[in-house]
């Protein structure tokens, strides 16, 4: 399973302290108050599951569905957002969970269309943030870990639809970056 990779980034271990890190740092801002979550999918489903277990705010959950890059490693066209939300988020407090922050062209598009419902609050908490410069600004409210700017696999993120198992994150193979069948 891990020999698809050229190395680890972030452990098991370091992403399970995080975690808690994070649930607090959220449980904190948001207090008593409910939260609807809006989980980025398919991406974000494997930390959007592990995270919420670490809020101990009162939590509702919605997914939302982004055109992805397809068999790709870099984004060729504007991403999309496929079918809406069933919560309604009207005056409520919405966290964005999402799995990495790149070009910044999908949490500019989902916060938009989020926007557009009339939330009292948007907020987001992306697990993997890739140090390079934006093509869209974005500035992510809670950050898991800063990572350099590698294509990269493992706990929810995907090449493909594949790979989202291993339990790490790691740099993908460069020669497995290309094939896509
Ligand atoms: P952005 O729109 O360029 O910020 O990219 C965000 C989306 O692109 C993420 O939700 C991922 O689905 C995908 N993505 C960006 N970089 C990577 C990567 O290194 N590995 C896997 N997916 C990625
Ligand atoms: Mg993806």
């Amino acid at each position: 399973m891990f020999n698809v990779l050229d190395e680890i980034l972030v452990t098991e271990q370091q992403i399970r302290m995080r975690m808690h890190e994070l649930g607090k740092e959220i449980s904190e801002v948001y207090g008593d108050s409910e939260i609807s979550v809006i989980s980025i999918v398919n991406g974000a489903i494997i930390f959007t599951a592990d995270l919420l277990r670490t809020i101990t705010s009162p939590v509702r959950l919605d997914c939302i569905r982004v055109s992805s890059y397809g068999n790709s490693t870099t984004p060729e066209t504007a991403p999309e957002v496929l079918g809406n939300i069933g919560l309604d988020i009207a005056g409520r407090h919405v966290l964005i969970v999402d799995d990495i922050l790149d070009t910044g062209k999908t949490i500019s598009q989902v916060v938009h269309v989020i926007d557009k419902q009339n939330p009292l609050s948007i907020r987001s908490c992306i697990l993997l943030e890739k140090l390079r410069t934006r093509q869209v600004a974005y500035q992510a409210d809670f950050v898991g870990f800063s990572i350099p700017n590698k294509f990269v696999v493992g706990y929810g993120l995907d090449f493909a639809g594949r790979y989202r198992n291993i339990p790490v994150i790691g740099v993908l193979k460069e020669e497995l970056q290309s094939v896509a069948v």
